[in-house]
């Protein structure tokens, strides 16, 4: 179980409220989807779930477990989770394949098995024929899809994104929206993903969390369409 809670989650610079009050909680493998206009505090949000902001109020846990307070924050690396960025930042001296088994070799796993993982994953996303191509000889999309491999490929308990599809044109925005909905019904992972776009929210998620002015407003699954 991994089951990922904000409690009454805080961020004050000075006496500036960025996020304010936020109350969330994730089931194991659910796609919660943080829609709001931009400087809402989504990211704020997004990157103190991922420990790289302490709160100013509140808590968030997993499983029970105590990942960050006031004063208190379990540093980035111990938290089991994989974040991408809005602008996705593969590394550009790294094929495809090295790019993805980066943080595999960090964790000193037998080259065998992140052989073995690499290539599944790469297969997974579509880009195995690309396995020995550098960044620069990859289209926007197929950037896109080496920073999800890479972040996948690890099997972080819990996947955060940030406006991961901003940097690509509306096609691209589309197909990869739909590849990430089909890579988190293969994997589960449980995900926080950060969008100022509502159809994108509706296309991805289980449940929507609408923010406004630090707060969330509403939370509920996408209504059908109609
Ligand atoms: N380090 C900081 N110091 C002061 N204000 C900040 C800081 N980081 C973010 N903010 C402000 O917090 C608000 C929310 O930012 P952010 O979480 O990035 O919003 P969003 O991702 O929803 O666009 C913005 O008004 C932003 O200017
Ligand atoms: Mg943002």
């Amino acid at each position: 179980m991994s089951r990922l809670e904000l409690k009454n989650l805080g961020k004050s610079y000075g006496k500036l409220k960025i996020v304010d009050g936020v109350d969330l909680a994730l089931e194991e493998g659910e796609f919660v989807s943080l829609l709001g206009s931009s400087g809402c505090g989504k990211t704020t949000t997004l990157r103190m779930i991922a420990g790289f902001i302490e709160p100013t109020e509140g808590q968030i846990t997993m499983d029970g477990k105590a990942l960050s307070a006031p004063g208190a924050v379990l540093a980035p690396e111990h938290r089991g989770m994989s974040m991408i960025f809005q602008s996705y930042a593969i590394w550009p001296n790294m094929t495809v394949a090295e790019n993805v088994g980066f943080g595999l070799v960090l964790r000193k796993l037998p080259s065998a098995e992140i052989k073995q993982r690499v290539g599944e994953i790469l297969e997974t996303v579509k880009l195995s024929p690309y396995a020995e191509r550098y960044p620069a000889e990859l289209s926007g999309g197929q950037q896109q899809r080496v920073a999800l491999a890479r972040a996948i490929v690890v099997r972080p308990k819990v996947l955060l994104l940030d406006e991961p599809l901003s940097n690509l044109d509306a096609n691209l925005r589309e197909e990869m929206r739909s590849e990430i909905r089909r890579l988190h019904d293969a994997f589960r992972i449980t995900t926080v993903y950060v969008t100022h776009d509502q159809t994108e929210a509706m296309a991805t998620s289980d449940r929507i969390a609408v923010m406004n002015a630090g707060r969330i407003e509403q939370v509920d699954p996408p209504a059908p369409f109609t």
